[in-house]
């Protein structure tokens, strides 16, 4: 029997990885006007450092997890996320001494042994920005108009923009108690998973789906009216600086997050078009990840796209390259002139296609529509011998004469793109 993908992980086929590279290329061209430069961490980190930062109670590190011990007897894991193997390597290779204002994305597949479905996968990819070295909300604001910027570029105008503070150690305890109290009263109507949150982390029991504990957490006290001085005020600026920079936005105050860094600020890029999956992007201010992994105490912010999501809502885009020209032969004897003129083309950046089987003339064209050409030329005896040819254009047909040489060629493609 034929060998197949392991569950969860794709394949990413040509026609599929032109829109990737558009997403790619869009996310560097807009991050790196923000200041922001690319950082390459490896894909295997120590199993501990996901479970000091994401957080032993988390669905990532209780469930999700390819970890496993190596050869060696290490226990080592597959990366869930970015953020954790960023920090890990600021803070190893002291990056914060020449400027702890550090400005990083990153690119690559993670890891999460979730139930595979549309837009959520085993291996799947983001792309991610973080900003060490800056408690002003203006750098929240910098993180979420870059974000917006981002699918503003790419040409979507779904998803939009949520926003909520966690509040801070400090507030946070305080907001717990309040929570739990309340939750204590509705215990029977709670899922057996919101149960055992209720005791670990009672702020999941809000992202839970089941009908009972959306019902029964309806009411529940806001995260936002429990915040101490600090966290409010600062709130308060990123919404402000938000409004200066016209970045739409709606305050969502039951948005928990999956991840235990985060402190203040949280965010995500919501769609309604991919059911379930509905955060496209996800991030927030984790100011105390650096000082937990043993780095000094350095703030933080960032967020992760994912990849697949952003690929599935351009889904009807098509980023797909086609050929500029077709070159089609009427038969054996012209196959050198136009292989010929194929290489010099293609030397020259001409994305060119032509027979490589000696097919018939109506098949070869054929080809040319399939490839989606933009331009044929077929070379007979009669080119051969005047060294003049035919370029026709594909979509209206249009013919135009031209010397059957790359310069020839090169001026009417070229002088048609212009
Ligand atoms: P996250 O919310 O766990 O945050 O993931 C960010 C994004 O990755 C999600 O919004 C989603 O688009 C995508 N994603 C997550 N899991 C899957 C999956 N199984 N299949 C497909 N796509 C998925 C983080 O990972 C944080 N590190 C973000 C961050 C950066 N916070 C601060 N800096």
């Amino acid at each position: 029997m034929a060998l197949t993908a392991v569950k969860g992980f794709n394949d990413i086929l040509p026609g599929e990885s032109g829109r990737w590279q558009h997403i790619e290329q869009t996310a560097r061209r807009v991050f790196e006007l923000n200041g922001f430069g690319e950082i390459r961490v490896p894909v295997l980190e120590k199993t501990e450092l996901f479970c000091r930062s994401i957080g032993d109670t988390t669905d990532i590190v209780e469930k999700e997890m390819y970890t496993f011990v190596d050869k060696g007897e290490n226990s080592v894991t597959l990366r869930p996320e970015g953020t954790a193997g960023v920090m890990r390597a600021f803070i190893e290779h002291k990056m914060y001494t020449q400027d702890p204002v550090a400005k990083l994305y990153y690119l690559g597949p993670m890891f999460r042994y979730e139930r595979p479905q549309k837009g959520r996968y085993r291996q799947f990819h983001q792309i991610g920005a973080e900003i060490t070295g800056v408690n002003d909300p203006l750098a929240d604001a910098q993180v979420l108009n870059m974000l917006t910027s981002f699918f503003r570029e790419i040409g979507l105008s779904e998803p939009t923009l949520q926003i909520n503070s966690l509040g801070c150690p400090e507030c946070r305890p305080a907001y717990r108690a309040a929570l739990r109290s309340y939750l204590d009263e509705r215990m029977e109507h709670l899922c057996e998973d919101c149960r055992r949150r209720f005791a670990t982390n009672p702020l999941r029991t809000l992202d839970c789906k089941v009908p009972g504990c959306v019902a029964a957490t309806a009411g529940a006290p806001s995260v936002l009216e429990h915040l101490c001085s600090g966290c409010d005020d600062h709130f308060a600026s990123v919404c402000r600086y938000l409004k200066i920079s016209s970045t739409p936005y709606s305050i969502n105050a039951r948005m928990v997050r999956g991840l235990d860094y985060y402190t203040r600020t949280t965010f995500e890029m919501v769609t309604g078009l991919l059911g379930s999956q509905s955060a496209v992007a996800a991030g927030g201010r984790y100011d105390g990840l650096i000082s937990q992994l043993g780095g000094p105490a350095i703030p933080g912010i960032g967020f992760a796209m994912g990849v697949e999501r952003i690929a599935l809502l351009l889904n009807e885009q098509d980023f797909t390259t086609h050929p500029d020209l077709f070159i089609a032969t009427m038969g054996e004897g012209e196959r050198d002139t136009a292989f010929s003129l194929f290489d010099g083309l293609l030397k020259s950046g001409i994305r060119v296609e032509m027979d490589y089987e000696g097919k018939s003339l109506k098949s070869q064209m054929r080809r040319a529509d399939k490839l989606k050409a933009s331009y044929s030329l077929v070379i007979g005896e009669n080119e051969v011998a005047s060294g003049r040819a035919t370029v026709k254009r594909m979509i209206d047909g249009r013919q135009t004469e031209a010397p059957l040489s790359v310069a020839g060629v090169q001026s009417i493609i070229r002088r048609s793109e212009g």
